[in-house]
């Protein structure tokens, strides 16, 4: 089912405050760090630019942090100062050419920001840090409070001078003012804290300061986490009657309802559900929410947002009634057409959003701009515009491995008028993706090939299949330019003292066969060896996870370890941290202590898995190299060829490659 008609609800205008929006999906405020020097920059303006131009109706801009102990890094974007206002107003101009709105949204985020990039103190409610490793909040003196409500009042006049629409003050996310609202993190036996009255002092003060400062038919909206999913938290009991309680003091235009608080628990990994969640998983929040609103004088709308994967869900969401707008952060990332592709009906071209966390959320983490696993183009619009230039040059070019990196270099080559083959040594395409299909958990994976397939076929790319390509086969094709996305094997681990481990690969194709006892020994901390133990553990297998370096799944972002976590600790993982796997003997396993390199006994085990980096398949280059047979300067290599990494570098790889043939 595709196109405007079939899609009524979404497709309909909505009313926010005294601004009419064309229909009824808005991107949600999503931090990119794309600031420069902590001023908005030309790659936001590209970024949104690109989404108002693609359909949505609203975009609500990136946390715009009130003052500099909110700041965090030099890729946040800071409304603070004066000097945001023109590069601000570049922006809102560029949106509204496209015929979209654009919101933005002012925060504190409190006791989350380490305050080493500001040279300041962490501030916050109490001294309560946000998880166990992080710095204990300076506790805001009642002087410290004033000044915050001052300045998300200032920073709102400042959008207002920019051109924005409207403002969005964040009371949710566990950012600044939600930790006053809430008792895990607000301890406080002033005027600010204890019973709720106080607790809501600070939000109340913060929103009136902003509606005096904005007049009262500017809108104005909250953004709310309707649940914290904490043990000592606010729950959706409490933040019902206490939305209420906002609205029918302060005029408010809408309101946004998310969950989750920044703790270092299951909490924060819902607030970006991943690819284990259900789709539109948290949708009876703001139908709750929604509810508690009914009767009020004024009704604000409530936007809804979470896990929405397309505009079909989205229409039979709001068909419904009680929801105005539905918010669609990830998937306007992976494809910021979304909104228009469905409006003509072209539904097979959309990229879809495959809820990994790893370009976006995952390179947050790192402190980096973000991106896209399956979009490389996200935050590169100005470089690399989202339907390619054909070529004035076209190039016979020859892609040998049909995995992700490869298939990528493919479509992306062909869609710009070059004549592109694939060769793929299996039967089948997709490379080390396909042991996704094992594991039903992981299975969103395979939506990026499927959709990857489809480019390579609608471009016209020929596809060759059991072709694993020689340096006289590449000769006799003599292409222009050889991609070579050749991949990387996986390799079993041999352990110092005897045996060796299965490869991921072989564990998999053994599943229930492989015995109840598993050890798993990770040095990788990624996604390769989270996936595997939560398989193992699913299959209902006695799982032991041992981490020589003290760590669990270091490499997945937290915003999916934490729900990870609890998933698999409450099918029973046990977890040996400190110890390598010394010797596997008929199944006895011999650990070594990696501080005092003593041996002991570490038990029996049916199955012992390394899931190791795997080793690059260079063989074909290296003939190639050997026999001269086309010459160096026109091949590329892309992927788990170079290296063996993630879908994320082998997808990002494979498009510049296939993007920036002119160059080579
Ligand atoms: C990269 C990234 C950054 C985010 N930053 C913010 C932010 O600055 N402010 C905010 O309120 N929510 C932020 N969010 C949460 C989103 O607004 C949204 O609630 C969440 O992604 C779930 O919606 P989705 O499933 O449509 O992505 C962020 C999400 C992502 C993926």
């Amino acid at each position: 089912m595709a196109g405007k008609n079939h899609l009524a609800h979404v497709f309909s205008p909505v009313e926010i405050g005294c601004l009419v929006l064309r229909n009824r999906i808005f991107v949600p405020a999503h931090t990119t760090n794309f600031a420069d020097n902590n001023l908005p920059s030309e790659r936001h303006l590209e970024y949104h630019r690109a989404k108002a131009a693609g359909g949505a109706a609203l975009i609500i801009f990136e946390t715009i942090r009130v003052h500099p102990t909110s700041i965090g890094r030099s890729g946040a974007t800071a409304g603070y100062d004066d000097a945001c206002i023109e590069p601000f107003r570049k922006i809102t101009d560029a949106v509204h050419a496209e015929g979209a709105k654009i919101f933005g949204q002012i925060v504190h985020m409190g006791r989350e920001v380490d305050g080493t990039y500001a040279r300041s103190a962490t501030w916050g409610p109490s001294e309560v840090p946000w998880s166990p490793v992080a710095t204990i909040p300076h506790m805001m003196t009642r002087a410290d409070i004033a000044l915050v409500v001052r300045n998300h009042a200032e920073a709102a006049r400042r959008l207002v001078a920019a051109g924005f629409d409207g403002v969005e003050v964040h009371l949710g996310h566990g950012h600044l003012l939600q930790q006053f609202l809430s008792p895990s993190s607000n301890r406080r036996s002033d005027q600010y804290g204890g019973a709720l009255e106080n607790r809501l002092r600070f939000p109340f003060e913060v929103l009136e300061a902003v509606r005096k400062e904005i007049g009262p038919t500017f809108p104005m909206g909250i953004r709310i986490s309707a649940e914290e999913f904490l043990p000592d938290g606010l729950s959706l009991t409490d933040m019902g009657p206490i939305t209420r309680k906002i609205i029918d003091r302060v005029k408010v235009d809408f309101v946004n309802v998310s969950h989750s608080a920044y703790h270092a628990s299951y909490s924060l990994s819902t607030q970006m559900a991943d690819m284990q969640f259900s789709a539109a998983t948290f949708r009876p929040l703001p139908k709750t929410i929604a509810a508690h609103l009914e009767g009020a004088a004024a009704r604000p709308p409530v936007f809804a947002v979470c896990k929405f994967v397309d505009l079909t869900e989205a229409d039979a969401f709001l068909s419904e009634g009680d929801i105005s707008m539905v918010g669609m952060a990830r998937a306007h990332i992976a494809d910021p057409e979304i909104v228009r592709k469905t409006m003509e009906g072209r539904l097979q071209d959309i990229k879809p959003c495959i809820h990994c966390n790893q370009g976006c959320v995952g390179m947050l983490q790192a402190g980096l701009p973000i991106t896209c696993l399956v979009n490389p183009t996200a935050g590169r619009e100005g470089a690399w515009p989202l339907t390619p230039r054909k070529t004035s040059t076209a190039r016979r070019v020859l892609v040998v491995g049909g995995g992700p990196a490869g298939l990528e270099a493919a479509s992306v080559a062909a869609s710009q008028g070059h004549d592109v083959t694939l060769w793929e040594g299996s039967r089948k395409l997709g490379g080390e993706l396909n042991l996704l299909e094992a594991m039903p958990q992981r299975r969103d994976f395979l939506k990026l090939l499927q959709h990857q397939q489809y480019q390579c076929r609608a471009q016209g790319v020929n596809i060759v299949l059991e072709r694993s390509g020689t340096a006289k086969s590449v000769q006799d094709f003599s292409p222009d330019i050889l991609i070579l996305a050749t991949g990387a094997s996986q390799q079993s681990v041999k352990f110092a003292g005897g045996g060796e481990s299965l490869t991921l690969g072989e564990a998999l194709a053994r599943g229930h066969q492989l015995g109840k006892r598993i050890a798993i020994l990770d040095t990788l901390g990624n996604w390769a060896v989270a996936s595997v133990v939560e398989h193992f553990c699913n299959l209902a297998h006695d799982v032991t996870l041992f981490v020589p370096g003290g760590q669990i799944a270091w490499n997945v972002p937290i915003y999916s370890s934490f729900a990870w976590r609890s998933r698999v600790r409450e099918r029973g993982l046990k977890v040996i941290a400190m110890k390598d796997i010394h010797s596997v003997q008929n199944g006895k396993v011999a650990l070594k202590d990696v501080w005092s390199g003593e041996l002991e006994d570490g038990g029996f085990f049916d199955a012992v898995i390394a899931p190791g980096a795997g080793s690059s398949r260079t063989a074909l280059y290296d003939q190639i190299e050997e026999t001269a047979a086309i010459s160096m300067d026109n091949v590329v290599v892309v992927g788990d060829a170079i290296s063996p990494r993630s879908a994320l570098e082998a997808v990002f790889e494979g498009h510049r490659a296939g993007r920036e043939l002119e160059r080579v």
